[in-house]
């Protein structure tokens, strides 16, 4: 099986199953020098971790961070990092009711069709629980961008339900179980969630993810475009079904004068050329490819948890037609979690491209 890497400069390799004893991610191609200690990675590792309210699987998985190698001293070496984290909730029996059935919206069946092997414990490599390494590897990106770039993200929708954008304050995502910016709306879905969960049903959801404090000029004009890999990191989500950078599919409804990003020479330097000031960004801080120094701005929708209480119709492994209900411990709402795997990826992005933009830009 290919494909288990990520990036080219800063490139991260996961490795392991949600059932196995462990797993784990090297990042290669981290600079030297950067202070890195185990305690830099597990507050975004506890960010991701289940079990935390009633709105996110009881699965408790301690998600404890072990840095192997390419640190010493408290300081990045240059050599590949290895991260370990150890699975400690491997509860098999969950699962056993299901081991000769295919869970709809799972991939049990293209697993076992391309494959021929099927891991009935959780899903084996296509859980989610490798979106903890990615977590781990976002933490060591955001090292490498340094203090002053922010990469943020929050919940804006659940189901039909939308936040108000004018009550948009960042400093409310860490007072609720959802990520939520903006309290009202936080407040709204506690009572919708509840609903969803006692009902054994599950609900989709949009994640927003924010970069702050970008140079102008990471990401190149074609193959290599920033957008291009950030919607390509954010497809490799489990359970994302669509990315938009910027207004997205919303630039399809208006007219040119509406989605220009008009701008204004800024106060003038030493040699005369003012900083471009823009005076919207429904582009998304991308243009050509390439960042223009504003916000960089990615939205992904996640599909509604597949396991579900309510019998759904499939087949087994004989090719009989049955019914499954995936008993066991689940999210009504992945999207909640996927927040900080959004945010993860995002950094491993712009850190990959911050290190190529040294290595191509005018000098
Ligand atoms: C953080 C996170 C946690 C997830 N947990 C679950 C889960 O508990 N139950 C479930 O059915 N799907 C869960 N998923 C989604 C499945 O892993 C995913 O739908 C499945 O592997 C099929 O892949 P696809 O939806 O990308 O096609 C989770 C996704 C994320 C991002």
């Amino acid at each position: 099986m290919a494909g288990n890497s990520f990036g080219t400069l800063f490139r991260f390799t996961t490795w392991g199953e949600s059932h196995g004893p462990a797993i784990g991610v090297v990042v290669d191609g981290c600079p030297s020098l950067l202070s890195l200690t185990e305690a830099d990675i597990q507050p975004w590792l506890d960010k991701r971790r289940p079990g935390q309210s009633r709105y996110t699987t009881q699965r408790q998985e301690p998600d404890q961070i072990k840095i192997l190698s390419g640190v010493f001293e408290g300081q990045t070496t240059g050599t590949p990092l290895s991260l370990m984290i150890e699975n400690t909730d491997q509860r098999s029996k969950d699962y056993s009711e299901i081991a000769a059935k295919f869970r709809p919206g799972h991939a049990d069946y293209t697993y076992w069709k391309k494959y021929g092997i099927r891991d009935y414990r959780g899903g084996g490599r296509s859980s989610a629980r490798e979106t903890a390494c990615r977590v781990a590897a976002g933490a060591v990106a955001r090292k490498v961008l340094g203090d002053g770039v922010t990469v943020r993200g929050a919940l804006v929708q659940i189901g039909p339900h939308k936040v108000d954008r004018s009550r948009w304050d960042w400093a409310e995502v860490d007072n609720n179980p959802f990520f939520c910016p903006d309290p009202q709306a936080a407040a709204e879905w506690a009572d919708y969630l509840d609903g969803i969960r006692k009902s054994g049903s599950s609900i989709g959801a949009v994640v927003e993810v924010v970069a702050s404090g970008l140079p102008a000029g990471l990401g190149d004009p074609l193959y290599d475009k920033l957008d291009g890999d950030l919607a390509r990191a954010m497809m490799t989500i489990n359970a994302v079904k669509g990315v938009e950078i910027g207004n997205g599919f919303e630039a399809a409804t208006l007219t040119g004068e509406q989605n220009a990003d008009e701008m204004r020479a800024g106060p003038a330097t030493e040699d005369g050329y003012g900083e471009p000031e823009f005076r919207s960004n429904l582009a998304g801080g991308i243009l050509g490819g390439i960042s223009t120094g504003q916000d960089v701005v990615v939205r992904f929708a996640v599909k509604p948890t597949s396991s579900i209480l309510t019998p759904r119709q499939t087949v087994d492994l004989q090719g009989k037609d049955t019914d499954i209900l995936t008993k066991g411990r689940h999210d009504p709402c992945v999207g909640i979690r996927a927040v900080p795997v959004g945010e993860a990826m995002m950094a491993c992005v712009l850190a990959d491209h911050l290190l190529r933009h040294r290595a191509y830009a005018r000098g």
